[in-house]
């Protein structure tokens, strides 16, 4: 991984390849239904040249009172859902399954089983009607979700991905073209926030909450530290330690004590008289960490095409920070919908569709993969 990027020729020779129009190669109408299935949501979507038609998703609260996603749980949810949630998805896109170009489906990374029945599902529609199969990978769709508006950013751009079980500087020259140029080390955002909360008494995922409770506090009430690691690089892991000791010592201090000095009553009283204050202060730090990288890279590579991704891409506090910062810097800024920053198969169809045009397709015996390589 580089320490620095020095790109800047890259966003001279900037090509939007969205002035040429996205037809099939012979000009014919390319309809792609895409399964996702890597963790806790089914969904399925419906895409036609590269507009989305349909974006069906079942989210999976079984998982609620664990604290977080039981893989077996996850995987016979996903057998209850996904029939339900892909003929919603046909059905609301106004097509059959004979409209059908190209079946997808998510290959990697995620949990095994909950990946197997997205693509064994996947693999016997497109047996059945004899068409091509596609495989995504979860990250890069998660990219290229930003490639659904009609408002696309123009190549080459960046892209923080941050998610549940990543966080990556992406630079992105074209739909199939990335490279992965910096990346959390330990911890990722997503985890960030959902631990912090879990420290905090919230439930799983608990980063939603945090953004919400945090909404009306003040971030810079508490101090929590910014680690200090080379390059494009993230680290999560010093953070969550110091909220722990931060609530053990009932916000007296972030460091480790021989003697915590409160309380557990006492500690419960701290964070329940201050709740909106610490997921502000807890919230803003973990913006600040992420903006600080993604400025040092964009300065760096030359690039003022700057997009988000991700679960956490929902995050308010990331997205006014996004906005504020690209109107300081000159960048052009662009953050998926919300239904598109969570797991949601139209980014899978999105990126099939991509693939379907560079007729990159896989034979069935492709075996989905926890953690493919990028
Ligand atoms: O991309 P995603 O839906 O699933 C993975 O691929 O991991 O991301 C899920 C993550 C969870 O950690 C969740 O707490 C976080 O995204 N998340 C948020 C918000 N909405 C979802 N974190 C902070 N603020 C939000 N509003
Ligand atoms: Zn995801």
């Amino acid at each position: 991984m580089n320490d620095t990027l020095n790109n800047s020729s890259l966003a001279d020779n900037a090509v939007n390849i969205f002035k040429q129009p996205l037809q099939g190669g012979d000009g014919s109408v390319v309809t792609i239904l895409a399964i996702e299935s890597s963790c806790d949501e089914t969904s399925a979507s419906v895409c036609r040249d590269g507009i989305i038609l349909s974006n069906s998703i079942a989210t999976q609260s079984v998982h609620e009172k664990y604290g977080g996603v039981v893989p077996e749980l996850a995987s016979r949810a996903h057998l209850q859902n996904i029939v339900p949630v892909v003929d919603e998805a046909i059905t609301t896109a106004g097509c059959s399954l004979d409209d059908i170009n190209a079946f997808a489906f998510t290959q990697a990374p995620g949990l095994i089983g909950s990946l197997l029945v997205g693509a064994q599902f996947a693999k016997s529609m497109a047996l059945a009607m004899d068409k091509p199969l596609i495989a995504v990978h979860h990250m890069r769709a998660h990219v290229l979700a930003n490639l659904i508006p009609t408002d696309k950013p123009a190549f080459p751009f960046l892209c923080l991905t941050v998610s549940g079980g990543h966080t990556q500087i992406v630079l992105c020259e074209s739909p199939l073209q990335m490279k992965v140029i910096g990346e959390t080390i330990d911890d990722a955002a997503g985890e960030a926030f959902d631990k912090s909360a879990k420290l905090l008494g919230l439930p799983y995922p608990g980063g939603p909450l945090i953004d919400q409770y945090g909404t009306n506090g003040n971030p810079n009430r508490f101090a929590f530290p910014e680690p200090q690691i080379p390059g494009y690089n993230f680290s999560f892991s010093g953070l969550k330690t110091s909220i722990l000791y931060f609530l053990k010592n009932a916000g007296t201090s972030t460091v480790f004590k021989e003697s915590f000095t409160a309380t557990a009553e006492e500690r419960q009283l701290f964070i329940d008289e201050n709740m909106a204050d610490i997921c502000a202060s807890i919230q803003g730090r973990i913006v600040s960490i992420l903006m600080n990288k993604l400025k040092k890279a964009a300065k760096e590579t030359g690039i003022k095409n700057i997009c988000i991704a991700g679960g956490v891409s929902a995050n308010k506090g990331l997205r006014t920070a996004l906005q504020e910062t690209g109107a300081n810097l000159g960048w052009k800024t662009y953050i998926p919908a919300f239904e598109y920053c969570t797991d949601n198969a139209a980014m899978i169809a999105i990126t099939a569709y991509y693939k379907y045009l560079n007729q990159d397709f896989v034979s069935l015996h492709t075996v989905p993969s926890a953690r493919a390589a990028w």
